[in-house]
């Protein structure tokens, strides 16, 4: 019986070091590309020690339940663990851990991506090509909206933050941010960012890029409210978690033009849309790539098999994040 379960087909750096240090007998991986389904998560986590698990499947007490006493350490393969029940995980002592640092700049980039991609409405024209329907060049045909000069908003000024703040330097973008804390006054002149408070951020942001975590206090930090105090000229983007922003009452904003544009990597119920989302021609958007590159994907699943490594050979997992469990 494994040891170990791997919710999903991982990329090999990481299952190589599962099968490297327990065997392969040991480490049982559902043999899949897709979620698997609930009631296979709980009948193959029956009995195992750790569980290597993809941020699609839910961690709740049913599941830890369906585990057993014997689980010893969920690795997440993510950075975020809001799919994880931490305040139950804790309760029953079993730690739980991330895959901070390696994401920032892929997901940094993603996020520019997705930002000139709605300025420059890339897809939307790409799709008008491909289907024939260009017929030359026109002077006001597929106008968009600059870039650089521009002010952008973050809202979340953590690590990601920080690295999508960077690459606006070279756009000569100043950067209004709010955080729970003011990041230090040296990095705020490096990032040429200005601490505000969320109604400055609003109303004064042409690109507004959302960084923060989700947890109940930022579920719904954006909705019509929020939208209604924006620039009409401004857009939004959101490659943090889907339930920051109220999905519906975005489209209800895109829909009527209270804001100009939308770009979503996440959205509140994975994998489906809020209805007329995609029916929106000013919204981009993209299945959940922030961090879906060759090389990023490889470290984080190295990353996860370590913390399991570290923690079935008896050592504090080094990216635990409630460490209170020790
Ligand atoms: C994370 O690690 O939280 C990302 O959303 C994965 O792309």
């Amino acid at each position: 019986m494994p040891r170990i379960f791997v919710t999903r087909r991982i990329p090999d750096a990481g299952l190589q070091i599962l099968n490297d240090t327990f065997g392969e007998e040991a480490v049982g991986v559902y043999p899949s590309d897709e979620m698997i389904p609930r009631e296979d998560l709980l009948r193959e986590v029956r009995g195992v020690e750790a569980i290597f698990l993809i941020l699609t499947e839910r961690m709740d007490a049913e599941a830890f339940d369906a585990a057993g006493p014997e689980l010893k350490i969920v690795a997440n393969m993510a950075v975020g663990y809001n799919n994880v029940d931490l305040v139950e995980a804790t309760r029953r002592g079993v730690p739980i851990t991330n895959t901070p640092g390696v994401l920032t700049d892929t997901t940094a980039d993603l996020t520019w991506a997705l930002l000139l991609a709605a300025a420059r409405r890339i897809p939307e024209s790409e799709v008008y090509l491909r289907d024939g329907q260009w017929k030359g060049w026109g002077p006001l045909q597929f106008l968009g909206t600059d870039v650089h000069g521009k002010t952008l908003g973050i809202f979340g000024m953590g690590r990601i933050g920080q690295a999508v703040a960077l690459r606006a330097k070279g756009f000569g973008m100043p950067i209004l941010y709010t955080n729970r804390n003011r990041i230090d006054a040296a990095l705020e002149s490096e990032l040429n960012a200005t601490y505000v408070d969320k109604e400055t951020l609003l109303k004064k942001s042409d690109f507004l890029s959302i960084h923060c975590p989700f947890t109940d206090e930022t579920r719904h930090s954006f909705g019509k409210d929020e939208f209604a105090a924006m620039k009409d000229s401004a857009y939004l983007i959101n490659t943090s978690r889907g339930p920051v922003v109220n999905e519906a009452e975005l489209v209800e904003a895109l829909h009527n033009e209270t804001i100009r544009g939308a770009a979503l990597d996440v959205f509140e119920e994975e994998p489906k849309l809020a209805r007329g989302l995609d029916q929106c021609p000013n919204a981009v958007i993209i299945p959940h790539l922030g961090s879906a590159t060759f090389e990023t994907r490889a470290k984080m699943a190295t990353i996860a098999a370590e913390n399991i490594v570290a923690r079935l050979n008896g050592q504090v997992p080094p990216n635990c994040v409630n460490p209170e469990v020790f």
